[in-house]
């Protein structure tokens, strides 16, 4: 049954591109300019980031703007560190949503263009700006409902700062079915001191001040295998810097009850100056009446290992492997390696009931990004119960790693990030044996096509 995810397996073979490889195509390294080759690249894959106000600290907008840095783009993305998208591409399914990663094409393009001395080219082929929602804006569209954090305080030094916060009611009078929820950072000061903390910013992360935040309805469970279906369908979510809004698959339902509270498991980065800061959740939910085809997990925690997580200071390469055994029949629709400081890699292999095993992804982790990868349907993961997810964390705790603070300690599990964690975080759309039946007939229809077409 479960052959029919293999052929989302990728071919490309390189990982990493060393600086200065030749461009693979007509774009020949005397000829790639800015407004033709460069800016739609900038457009598609960085300008989320990289323009005024949003996350990153410099706009790639203009050619004025983009020009000083084109070294240091060639860098960075020979080096896959930007954008930041770690999937590794010689590996497991590579097809997700909103994949702002590079082709190897497009790096050598970059890197083309800095070598030529970074050239405008000519102003007529410059793509029309894209519009970006204002910051403020809800992408969502106007929420049905926002739930604010309490107020909190990011203390101007810190290694990190955490805090349970809540519960928080959500006001909700009937259950309801999550469509799409945002997750947006307010600093409750006036602009003169936000612009003395960017001032004094230790790094690029000036604009904003959270790092992480797990956002989940209070009845959310710690144990997950002998839950029922409609438990495993509580909201929760980590919300991580930068993220994009989460928008739940069409027919299935997350569910914020009646009554529900919300809670927050808040991690903070400091500027240099005392930051207040809430963090406002926005919903929108389906109509009233709605019932979703299916049910799907806020997410499950797969994993944890406890107090097995044991890191010795200044060591590399540390491993450690869980297990999860699938209680139900279902669709893994996101991957979502959750680590510390520490760590430096992830895998997830499924063994099936068969006993054949097949990769499903491996990803670099840098915990500056905790980053969530959805999978685009027709090659979300499909899973029959029982089968067992074997997920493989690495852990680089030394010098070398510039997101841990003091290589000479030990570590080991715990909230703050520089503890550690280890864990698998993605969601889950759970079958029954009909349904089940039918997503696998789907599945095996729509290969079927491919390969037709591919004869062709
Ligand atoms: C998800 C947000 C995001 C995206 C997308 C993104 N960046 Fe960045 N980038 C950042 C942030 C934040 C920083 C500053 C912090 C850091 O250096 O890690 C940064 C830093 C950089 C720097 C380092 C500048 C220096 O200090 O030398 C370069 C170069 C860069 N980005 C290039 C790119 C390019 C090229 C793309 C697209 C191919 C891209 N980035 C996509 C967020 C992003």
């Amino acid at each position: 049954m479960h052959a029919i995810i293999r052929c989302a397996l990728a071919t490309t073979a390189a990982v990493a591109l060393p600086a200065g490889v030749a461009p693979a195509t007509a774009a020949a390294a005397d000829d790639v300019t800015f407004t033709r080759d460069v800016a739609p690249i900038l457009q598609r894959s960085c300008q989320s980031c990289h323009r005024p106000g949003a996350l990153a600290p410099m706009s790639f907008e203009t050619y004025e703007d983009a020009r000083p840095w084109a070294r240091s783009m060639k860098q960075k993305t020979a080096l896959r560190e930007m954008p930041p998208w770690f999937i590794e591409k010689n590996i497991g399914v590579q097809q997700f949503k909103d994949d702002i990663s590079l082709s190897d094409e497009e790096i050598a393009i970059i890197g083309a263009w800095a070598d030529a001395g970074a050239p405008r080219g000519n102003p007529a082929d410059m793509p029309p700006p894209v519009e970006w929602a204002d910051a403020d804006e809800w992408t969502i569209g106007e929420p049905d409902l926002i739930v604010s954090s309490p107020r909190m305080v990011a203390p101007a030094v810190s290694a990190d700062y955490h805090d349970e916060l809540g519960p928080v009611p959500t006001g909700l009078t009937e259950d309801r079915y999550i469509k799409a929820v945002e997750v947006k950072e307010v600093r409750l000061w006036d602009e003169a001191t936000q612009a003395e903390a960017r001032e004094n910013a230790r790094s690029g992360f000036g604009n904003f001040t959270i790092h992480h935040i797990g956002v989940h309805s209070s009845e959310v469970f710690t144990e997950q295998t002998d839950l029922s279906l409609e438990d495993r369908s509580r909201f929760r979510m980590v919300y991580s810097l930068g993220q994009n809004a989460t928008i739940y698959p069409e027919d299935t339902g997350i569910t914020l009850a009646a009554g529900s509270e919300l809670r927050f498991t808040v991690h903070l980065y400091s500027s240099g100056v005392e930051v207040p800061v809430r963090a406002d959740v926005g919903f929108t939910f389906h109509p009233e009446g709605y019932e979703p085809e299916y049910k799907q997990s806020g997410f499950l925690a797969m994993g944890n290992i406890g107090d097995g997580l044991d890191i010795p200071a200044g060591e590399d390469d540390v491993r450690f492997d869980s297990f999860y055994t699938m209680p139900q029949h279902g669709v893994l629709t996101t991957y979502e390696p959750h680590m510390h400081s520490s760590g430096k890699r992830m895998c997830v292999e499924a063994v099936y009931p068969d006993n054949t095993r097949e990769m499903l992804n491996c990803s670099k982790y840098d915990h500056s990004w905790a980053r969530v990868y959805v999978y685009e349907d027709d090659y979300a993961p499909i899973l029959p119960k029982g089968t067992v997810l074997h997920i493989v964390g690495w852990y680089d705790n030394t010098p070398k790693n510039r997101n841990v603070v003091d290589p000479r300690n030990w570590k080991g599990w715990g909230n703050r990030s520089i503890d550690d964690m280890f864990l698998l975080l993605p969601k889950v759309t759970f079958l029954d044996e009909e349904q089940y039946a039918e997503v696998v007939a789907e599945r095996e229809a729509r290969l079927a096509g491919q390969a037709t077409n591919q004869q062709d």
